[in-house]
């Protein structure tokens, strides 16, 4: 499930007209890189909790006949290829709508009718991760070892804790950290840990019961972190320490940083990119 109801507004005015989630790193769009992630973890069916001036997110991932057809004419092989990946099996791509900003947790349970009786996965497109093994593919492995609830977390600096949902920890093994309590947004002083959810979660379906009590958190929003923190003793609950770097392109320098980044491992790009970089840095 990919949360793109957001309106974007840390990134005014590039996001007036455009949905946030349509922001490139290099030349891909935000979401396709989450489409491509879920992918690599075998997710096939998509669902999309959007809102008002959103289209732009569903019609990348249809077929552009006329564009297709011209580059076809004009022998554009490679512009062709990159098209490839941006249409989706016919049929694997719904949206829902969240027609009020009341939250991840309400646009959550606003998809309750796609999650049905199953476990589901959570993209949030904000967050890219540059890894080996996609995040949410690492995730999935997780879920089949230990079952119930797995989120993958990194560690934050103290001082950012109010920016993120923040674990309480229990037991230690390898990767996976026991989760014990879970707090969205915490101020530095109140946090448990300085152990970060980022936008990756394998959940199981009883959390949109918890959801449903439409119960407002931090922000004054419904927020999947409460909904998931009252499964907490009554089913698994796991944090998963991910291989990888996180980029919080929520953030503007999250946003840059992840430019750079992405930009250093195409080798198309690489050369150039290090080339000018140097004459950024004193
Ligand atoms: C959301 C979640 C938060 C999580 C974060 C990851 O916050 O509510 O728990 O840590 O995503 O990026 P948001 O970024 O929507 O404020």
């Amino acid at each position: 499930m990919l949360p793109v109801a957001g309106l974007g507004t840390r990134f005014l005015p590039a996001t007036k007209a455009t949905a946030k989630e349509m922001l490139p790193v290099v030349d891909k769009p935000l979401i396709q890189y989450a489409i491509e992630e879920a992918r690599a973890a075998g997710i096939e069916q998509f669902c999309m909790v959007t809102g008002r001036g959103k289209t732009a997110l569903v019609e990348h991932f249809d077929i552009a006949f006329e564009l297709e057809h011209t580059l076809r004419e004009r022998n554009r092989t490679e512009a062709l290829a990159t098209l490839e990946a941006t249409s989706v099996e016919p049929g694997s791509l719904v949206t829902v709508r969240q027609q009020v900003p009341h939250g991840l947790g309400h646009a959550i349970w606003c998809a309750r009718a796609f999650v049905g009786d199953d476990p589901f996965a959570i993209i949030l497109p904000d967050d890219l991760v540059l890894a080996d093994k996609p995040c949410l593919a690492q995730l999935a492995d997780a879920y089949l070892e230990t079952g119930g609830n797995v989120v993958a977390v990194t560690e934050v600096p103290r001082e950012h804790t109010n920016r993120y949902g923040i674990l309480k920890v229990g037991k230690t093994e390898g990767r996976l950290v026991e989760v014990t309590g879970l707090v969205e947004k915490p101020a530095p002083e109140n946090a448990p840990s300085n152990l970060s959810i980022i936008g990756r979660y394998v959940l199981l379906p009883e959390v949109i019961t918890e959801l449903a009590r439409m119960e407002r958190g931090a922000g004054n929003e419904v927020q999947l972190t409460d909904g998931m923190a009252r499964l907490i003793g009554k089913q698994p609950f796991h944090g998963l320490l991910y291989e990888g770097r996180r980029f919080d392109c929520g953030d503007k320098i999250g946003f840059l940083e992840a430019q750079i980044a992405y930009a250093l491992k195409r080798p198309d790009l690489a050369p150039a990119v290090q080339s000018f970089l140097k004459t950024y840095v004193r």
